[in-house]
């Protein structure tokens, strides 16, 4: 690993919000005294009523609860819209840019108002009310800002299922919440091509036994779609029926704020709750301290709403700022692979946030294409979702921001709800590959396998010794569901779920995940999921999925199936099982390789040996290490033998 290390040049520690010892003061103080902290930070954005208890929080196994600002009342629609009114009511909130260059819009302040207000009003009109679930299944376009703060508005739960995701992953996840109401559009459009989002949706109905009531549709590239009398309407004709007048609903501060499926080890993908006050104030906190966030910034973050990042930082943080932010319905590479460049001249963004696994493939593409742009507007990078690997750092240093601009390698979970370790720019020297320190008010530890914490430089699991104010709350209707999955591994502790390493500055270097979750560009896959869809097809008896390297995509998925007896294993059978795949999840569980295994290594009890599968799938023969319990030591020599080569 690069141990390259660049100082925070002088102009960021003047200029930027905080400096190193500006930083260390405020951490000791956010640590020490976390009540006096975020009492005094919680005020960042506006309460109906104020708190006057600020942190109230429980590791202790058994009884894991979690309440912050517990006696507040506010609205996030309102601290992300109303209160900007009279200061910057002109001001463009959302830039929005569309699939293709000729098409982009601006909105203000006032108008954001004035659509949240509305949608707001059709969802009401519905008899959507405080505490109800509403799915929201769209492309990025605005009306999914909208939507988000319509639910906020109206103290609403939104769970938003990222428009990748295929009729079955998207029935399970409304029957999950019991959405009565599902927001949607006809059809998607990226990189040119349409997604049938509309259809995707009846399909899913047609799953849920119960059906929902409503489904609201965006009309966004005018196509033909099915429409059910009495349950379907199209946003345009119910929102010319209403005012854009809204009154926004007191909500508590520990009432939910929305619901995010994300995969875990085992089982189904979980229902991420994050609530209202606490989450509010971490998101804005962060977004301005992280990204020097100052007014007159155009801050572009290039995540889908579908995932927290798109919650976080393209949405609720920037929007309680009353920032300006960048919405991209398109791909880095449409029309040509210079786009996220030519969008930053364009709008002349100066804040730039995206994922690795972009630049990774940007970066294949050679400079030229990232020279024919001047990017002279930019002066801060980000980067978030996996490790970054220090030659795409250096070349995201060195070509995109032309060694101007500092980059934060933001580490974060969907379960954070904010990003936890990162530089702040004015104040961390970097070293590319680390995500460097903790934010405030995070407290961050190293432990070994028996959870004993480690001192100095070190390397073992993540996990995190205190609550902050942006963290999950539960899992949606499964509370012990999320006392087992989070602090049952280290009792009284939050495990991430990452492996880590901690060198002689403090420095954390996140390695990866050490559960049975793999990182797929940034994209969060259970390996189980994958393996139950797999096991669903009438020809496959068994299957086992681990992560592989993979160059573009940080990790690629490797299937290892074994057959009914019978079937023979070929060239078309594979074909057909990775677009079964993609049927049940969405493309982005696609296997990259699937290898047809006559047996899996199983130890004599028959439990897989993931760990055997998983050096194979890295190519590391040599390190198998204890195979002396394997039930059939031969699986293994025929595995090697038959591995797959990567494409
Ligand atoms: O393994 C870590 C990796 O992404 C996981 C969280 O995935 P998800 O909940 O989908 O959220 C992604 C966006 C916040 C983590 O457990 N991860 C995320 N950011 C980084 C990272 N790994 C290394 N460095 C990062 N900056």
């Amino acid at each position: 690993m690069s141990e390259k290390v660049y100082d925070v040049p002088s102009e960021w520690a003047h200029k930027a919000y905080v400096d190193d010892a500006h930083y260390q003061s405020m951490y000791a103080a956010s640590v020490k005294d976390p009540d006096a902290f975020w009492g005094e930070h919680g005020k960042r954005i506006d309460w109906f009523t104020p708190y006057t208890k600020v942190k109230n929080t429980s590791y202790d196994p058994g009884h894991v609860s979690i309440k912050w600002f517990e006696d507040g009342v506010t609205n996030v629609a309102y601290n992300c819209v109303d209160r900007h009114l009279e200061t910057r009511g002109d001001q463009v909130a959302i830039i929005w840019e569309g699939d293709s260059p000729d098409e982009s819009r601006n909105i203000t302040y006032r108008e954001l108002s004035s659509e949240v207000n509305k949608l707001a009003n059709v969802l009401r009109n519905r008899g959507v009310e405080k505490g109800d679930r509403v799915t929201i299944y769209l492309p990025m376009i605005p009306e999914a800002a909208f939507a988000m703060l319509a639910c906020a508005r109206l103290g609403a739960i939104h769970s938003i299922v990222f428009g990748g995701f295929s009729p079955d992953s998207l029935a399970g996840r409304v029957a999950d919440c019991g959405s009565k109401c599902i927001i949607t559009a006809d059809e998607g459009l990226r990189g040119g091509r349409k997604v049938p989002l509309k259809a995707n949706v009846d399909a899913a109905i047609a799953q849920i036994p119960e059906g929902v009531d409503h489904v609201i549709v965006v009309r966004r590239t005018g196509g033909k779609v099915d429409m059910t009398p009495g349950r379907d309407v199209y946003y345009d004709e119910a929102a010319a029926m209403v005012t854009d007048e809204c009154p926004a609903e007191h909500v508590n501060a520990e009432d939910p704020l929305f619901i995010l499926y994300t995969s875990g080890s085992t089982g189904k993908p979980k229902g991420v709750l994050h609530t209202t006050g606490g989450y509010l104030v971490y998101a804005s906190m962060t977004h301005q301290y992280i990204f020097d966030y100052h007014p007159g910034d155009i801050y572009w973050c290039t995540a889908d709403v579908g995932w927290v990042t798109g919650h976080s930082y393209i949405v609720y943080g920037p929007l309680a700022n009353g920032a300006t932010t960048l919405m991209f319905e398109g791909i880095p590479n449409y029309p040509t692979v210079s786009r996220f460049w030519d969008v930053i001249d364009k709008h002349k963004v100066s804040i730039f946030y995206t994922a690795p696994t972009a630049i990774r493939s940007l970066m294949q593409a050679g400079e030229e294409p990232v020279k024919r742009t001047s990017r002279a507007s930019l002066r801060l990078l980000g980067s978030v979702g996996e490790p970054i690997n220090p030659e795409a750092w250096e070349w995201y240093y060195r070509v995109v921001g032309e060694e101007r601009c500092p980059i934060v390698d933001t580490w974060w979970q969907t379960e954070t709800g904010g990003i936890l370790i990162t530089p702040l720019p004015g104040a961390t020297k970097l070293k590319p590959g680390s995500a460097t320190r903790p934010f405030f008010g995070v407290m961050p530890e190293v432990v070994d396998a028996e959870g004993k914490v480690l001192e100095g430089a070190c390397e073992g699991n993540l996990v995190i010794a205190d609550s902050w104010p942006g963290q999950m709350r539960t899992v949606y209707g499964d509370h012990e569901r999320f006392e087992q999955t989070y602090f049952s591994t280290y009792p009284g502790k939050y495990f991430t779920g990452d492996g880590c390493r901690r060198d002689a500055d403090g420095f954390y270097w996140i390695t990866g995940r050490v559960d049975d979750v793999i990182n797929v560009s940034g994209h969060r896959m259970g390996t189980a999921e994958v393996e139950s869809a797999l096991v669903a097809h009438p020809k496959v008896s068994e299957a086992a999925v681990v992560g592989f390297p993979h160059d573009i995509k940080g990790q690629g998925i490797y299937a290892y199936v074994t057959l009914m007896d019978g079937e023979e294993p070929t060239e078309e059978l594979r074909k057909e099982l990775v677009a079964w795949v993609r049927r049940e999840i969405g493309p982005i569980a696609s296997p990259d390789l699937i290898q047809f295994a006559p047996g899996l290594p199983k130890t004599r009890s028959g439990k897989i040996m993931r760990r055997i599968l998983r050096k194979i799938a890295e190519d590391q023969f040599e390190s198998l290490g204890d195979t002396s319990t394997l039930a059939d030591p031969g699986v293994v020599e025929d595995l090697i033998h038959n591995r797959q080569n990567k494409r």
